[in-house]
């Protein structure tokens, strides 16, 4: 109602609404001294003889349409409905929205802060937070990781070892704050190549994770590879963290069939996971990033030397896991 730009309009409702109740009202009460003449009938017949007696209403049918009158008028007084009157409880569903939301926010705060100064790994050992991150997971990612987070086809799987961002818990927390994007150029960084070559290029790639392949194509998709494709998936098609993935292990994003093969390359891929930083804030991504942790895939030890050295994590976890232990009980 708020958003009419005219008061015209407000007017308009407000007139509508009283008249069609009053209009109500007033018709009630002229049948009210309608009397009972015997044998009076509407003059309407049907079926040859049927007719219809013309009685007044009886006076607690009338009594009951009185009632419904009062109630819309105290109704209309109280809630919203008249136009752009609040009412006397200034009860809307925004406000409804915002208070429960606040209630929430006071509810849940506390568990949050609590978790978001503990170290991931500690928070992944912690129960109520895997429930919580569970809860989570499956209300904002779910939807693309499937409700197990094994992912599906151009949707990874967060369960295992393979990631194409890292899978310390600081590089995950990181692919939820600020999301990923990941582009494989069509061709590589070859343009020229044709259809043969793109074939014999699948080929070798099948070969790299030891999937059936015609070895004279590998052999020749493998000297293409060198110039179109190690740039990015290594000389060995082994991938790197966060630029490309790992060709020669047994987990495929697209599929591993020569024709899906062959479509990577034909036309090439690109693919997105949005950033939930601002959508969810860092205490609530923390919990995410440690539900996705203790899904088991995670790096136990860092391979590239991010924040946290692996014997400074793995007591920092034991002794931050301690206090968040003792304090369920
Ligand atoms: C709209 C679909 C979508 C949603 C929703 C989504 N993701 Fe993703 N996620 C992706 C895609 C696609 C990738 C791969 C991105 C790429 O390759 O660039 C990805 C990648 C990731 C990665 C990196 C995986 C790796 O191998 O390094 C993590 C971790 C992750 N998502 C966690 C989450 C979490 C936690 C949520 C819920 C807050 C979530 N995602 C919600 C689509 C989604
Ligand atoms: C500019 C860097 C880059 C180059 C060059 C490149 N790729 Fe990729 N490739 C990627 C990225 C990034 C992905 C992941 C895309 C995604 O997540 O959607 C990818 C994905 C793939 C996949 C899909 C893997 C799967 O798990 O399904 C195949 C196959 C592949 N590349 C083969 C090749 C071949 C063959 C070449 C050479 C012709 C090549 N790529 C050149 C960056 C590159």
């Amino acid at each position: 109602m708020s958003d009419f730009v005219s008061g015209f309009w407000n007017i308009y409702v407000v007139g509508l609404v009283l008249i069609s109740i009053i209009g109500c009202a007033v018709f009630l009460w002229s049948q009210s001294s309608a009397k009972h003449v015997a044998g009076q009938t509407t003059g309407h017949v049907w079926d040859e003889d049927l007719q219809e007696y013309s009685n007044p209403l009886p006076s607690w049918w009338r009594w009951m349409f009185y009632i419904t009158i009062f109630f819309a008028l105290f109704y209309l007084a109280m809630y919203p409905g008249l136009g752009t009157y609040e009412g006397q409880y200034k009860w809307s569903s925004v406000g409804q929205y915002k208070g429960e939301m606040q209630k929430a926010e006071e509810q849940y705060a506390p568990i949050f802060k609590k978790f978001q100064s503990q170290d991931i790994r500690a928070v992944a050992a912690n129960s109520e937070a895997k429930e919580m991150g569970q809860r989570l997971f499956l209300t904002y990612c779910a939807q693309c990781h499937g409700s197990d987070a094994k992912g599906a086809k151009g949707f990874p799987n967060l369960t295992d070892s393979d990631w194409l961002f890292g899978g310390q818990p600081e590089q995950i927390k990181e692919s939820i704050l600020k999301g990923r994007d990941a582009m494989m150029p069509a061709k590589g960084v070859k343009p020229d190549l044709n259809g043969d070559q793109i074939k014999d290029l699948a080929n070798y790639v099948r070969s790299m994770s030891g999937l059936a392949s015609d070895s004279i194509r590998a052999q020749r998709g493998k000297e293409l590879f060198g110039a179109a494709c190690a740039a990015c998936h290594g000389p060995e098609g082994k991938g790197m963290v966060g630029v490309a993935p790992n060709l020669s292990d047994k987990v495929w994003l697209y599929g591993s069939s020569e024709e899906v093969i062959i479509e990577t390359i034909t036309k090439g891929r690109t693919n997105r996971m949005p950033a939930f930083g601002e959508f969810l804030g860092d205490a609530k991504a923390h919990l995410l990033a440690a539900y996705v942790y203790g899904l088991g895939g995670g790096e136990k030890a860092p391979v590239a030397a991010p924040a946290a050295a692996p014997a400074e994590a793995a007591p920092a976890a034991a002794t931050a896991g301690e206090p968040a232990a003792a304090e369920k009980k």
